[in-house]
């Protein structure tokens, strides 16, 4: 079974219209389409309209970090998935451990984003991970579980995304070692079909990205910090171009 990659950048509440500017302009310069996998930036909701014009007709896709679960209605300071589309927005990422965390999202709230997001034409990708004192009490398969299943419960995958990011790995410069990603992926992968592109995200950096891409159910990166540098993310998308499958 061919995969192809991705690496999505995830710039969190970073960036302004000059910052984006200069990194979107070198990205453009840098990355070109490639037929095994692509390239995409998650950006904060009102750099939606720049990086779609930017980005418009280039090798990289573009999406949000979150999206309502509802279609419309009285929800103030939401976005809904038909708003991302009007945006051509191709992604969105789905149940980010820092929603979880800082905004009390839980399993069934992520599964009805989820559903939302794929309802309206969007490619969701959805975050699972572990936090340090879940995988030190021998719960990291028991976790993932419990919130992929959420998804699966109402309905299908489809081709949605998947995104292991053990929370003790986000934004700490701590990684899982390439063979504690690779044995999370495969347990996932069991749940999903072959076809679904499992990214690995937590202190991914150019320098680590290889090794990381070289496990077999690993099918590129969800970057955070390092999609704000330039040179960093390219480094970075170099090396899923390397990927072997
Ligand atoms: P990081 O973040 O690469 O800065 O660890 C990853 C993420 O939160 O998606």
């Amino acid at each position: 079974m061919t995969r192809t990659w991705l690496v999505a950048g995830n710039w969190k509440m970073h960036g302004s219209l000059a910052a984006n500017e200069a990194l979107l302009g070198f990205l453009l310069g840098q990355i070109s389409g490639s037929t095994a996998g692509e390239c995409a930036v998650c950006v904060p909701f009102p750099y939606l309209e720049q990086v779609s014009r930017r980005l418009k007709g280039s090798a990289i896709a573009w999406g949000a970090q979150n999206v309502s679960e509802h279609a419309q209605g009285a929800y103030t300071g939401e976005v809904s998935a038909a708003m991302l589309r009007d945006f051509d927005c191709r992604y969105v990422i789905v149940g980010h451990s820092e929603r979880r965390q800082l905004y009390g999202e839980g399993d069934a709230q992520a599964a009805a984003k989820f559903a939302a997001a794929q309802g309206a034409g969007l490619t969701p990708i959805l975050c699972v991970g572990e936090t340090l004192q879940e995988r030190e009490a021998g719960r990291t398969e028991e976790v993932v579980a419990r919130q992929l299943g959420a998804v699966l419960e109402r309905g299908d995958f489809g081709n949605a995304v998947l995104a292991y990011e053990p929370v003790w790995a986000i934004g700490t410069g701590l990684t899982a070692a390439p063979e504690q990603a690779q044995q999370v992926h495969a347990f996932l992968r069991k749940r999903v079909s072959n076809a679904t592109r499992i990214l690995y995200g937590g202190s991914v950096k150019a320098q680590n990205a290889p090794a990381i891409f070289a496990m077999p159910d690993v099918d590129g990166g969800l970057i955070g910090g390092a999609s704000l540098v330039a040179k960093e993310f390219v480094g970075i998308v170099k090396a899923a171009e390397r990927i072997e499958r």
